[in-house]
């Protein structure tokens, strides 16, 4: 199975490398290989060289690629074409024609890269108490789980070397338990025997505990924001400010850390206005991909957001910063079935994220209710039907 493709470097400017994928450019950071020439051959994966490949070995996983490559453009190209009457959809704006025209700015800006990250939820012991979320602090009705060090490392391992993924999240509830030395011993194992493009989601911890993350060997932190309405925020993460959230945002980013944020979109009392600032605040952050997703009632009887709402929201985002990577989430899948991924992808979303933690521990992290997780191999099928290759999508 294959989650990314190997590319041929063609160019080197200090650490900055472009790397060719079948005649499609990206760049990518090189941080983590002393030796790199034209003509190597690498897997790039979030904007990060992650791995080298042997001249003869990138050839022949490239002769596998290259017809079905080919097919998967045209497909991409032909689902993405543009609406007919653009100045009629001015006009209208229409939800189909939206939806349209964002997938034809998706296809122009980005071809038809998807990235997909595997994502291990390592612990759902969390200290705060956001009423939204299901493994809030308050809530005994769940079972609390945590994998020890070398079980998180394994798991990775497994994910990274079997499953072959190149872009990993390492998700927990804010939990002190992991704490530096745990942290960077998880980190350190995984990176010196397989450096990968590691993203940590740990919540708002300290900023010299990121340093030190950083230092070895993680390169994403996904943290989103909820909500860039200060009264709402308050309202459901107690105790919390939102300025302090996004200046830690501000300050990981400045350290170099590559960012994915968002927020929730159908909260309750969360106005049309909040949410087109919600796309703003995020955009102001200078993520390398969007992270929001609908917001799913923790209790049955309260009525879930309408597909249109995040499919408007990922459409628009789309057409207003066209080179953004906009990932379709889990929460999505949950509430929208399979079709709902599809239509978040047909609508400017260019990434998904894949559950890969242990089973044992898999439904025990229930941040909401019904949560739902597309397998590896049905995830391949899915983007092969509609045109969509996991090369990577290159720094911006
Ligand atoms: N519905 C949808 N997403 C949720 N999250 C937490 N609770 C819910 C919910 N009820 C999201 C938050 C958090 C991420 C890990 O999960 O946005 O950042």
């Amino acid at each position: 199975m294959c989650y990314s493709i190997p590319g041929k470097i063609f160019k080197i400017e200090d650490n900055i490398v472009t790397v060719d994928y079948f005649g499609q450019k990206r760049k990518a950071r090189n941080d983590f290989y002393s030796e790199l020439a034209i003509g190597d051959y690498v897997y790039a994966q979030g904007g990060f060289v992650v791995q080298r490949i042997p001249h003869d070995e990138a050839i022949s996983i490239l002769d596998t690629w290259r017809e079905l490559f080919v097919k998967l453009e045209e497909i991409d190209l032909k689902l993405a074409r543009p609406p007919k009457n653009l100045n009629k959809y001015l006009e209208t704006s229409s939800e189909k024609e939206l939806y349209q025209l964002a997938n034809s700015v998706r296809s122009k800006h980005l071809g038809n890269s998807c990235c997909i990250h595997g994502i291990i939820e390592f612990s759902n012991y969390c200290r705060c108490n956001c009423l939204y979320c299901g493994i809030r602090n308050g809530n005994d009705r769940i079972e609390r789980y945590r994998m020890d060090v070398e079980e998180i490392i394994n798991a990775s391992l497994y994910a990274i070397k079997v499953q072959n993924f190149k872009a990993l999240v390492l998700q927990s509830g804010e939990d002190l338990y992991y704490n530096e030395e745990r942290l960077v011993a998880i980190i350190s194992n995984v990176m010196k025997e397989n450096p990968i493009f590691l993203i940590m989601s740990i919540g708002e911890r300290d900023f010299n505990l990121y340093k030190r993350l950083y230092d070895v060997g993680a390169r994403g932190v996904l943290l989103r924001f909820e909500t860039s309405n200060p009264s709402l925020y308050e309202r459901y993460k107690e105790g919390r400010k939102l300025r302090d959230r996004l200046n830690l945002i501000k300050e990981l980013h400045k350290l170099g850390y590559v960012i994915f944020t968002g927020f929730l979109a159908g909260l309750k009392d969360q106005t049309e206005e909040d949410i087109r600032r919600d796309i703003e605040v995020t955009a102001s952050l200078n993520p390398e991909m969007f992270s929001f997703g609908p917001f799913i009632p923790l209790d049955d009887n309260e009525s879930k957001p309408p597909i249109e709402l995040i499919l408007s929201t990922i459409a628009k985002t789309r057409i207003a910063y066209p080179d953004s990577r906009i990932l379709v989430t889990t929460a999505v899948e949950t509430l929208y079935g399979e079709d709902g991924l599809i239509s978040g992808l047909a609508s400017g979303g260019n990434s998904l994220m894949i559950n890969v933690t242990p089973e044992k521990y898999r439904n025990l992290y229930k941040i909401y209710p019904g949560r739902r997780g597309i397998g590896a191999e049905r995830a391949i099928k899915l983007l092969h039907s509609i045109g969509r290759a996991p090369t990577d999508l290159g720094i911006k």
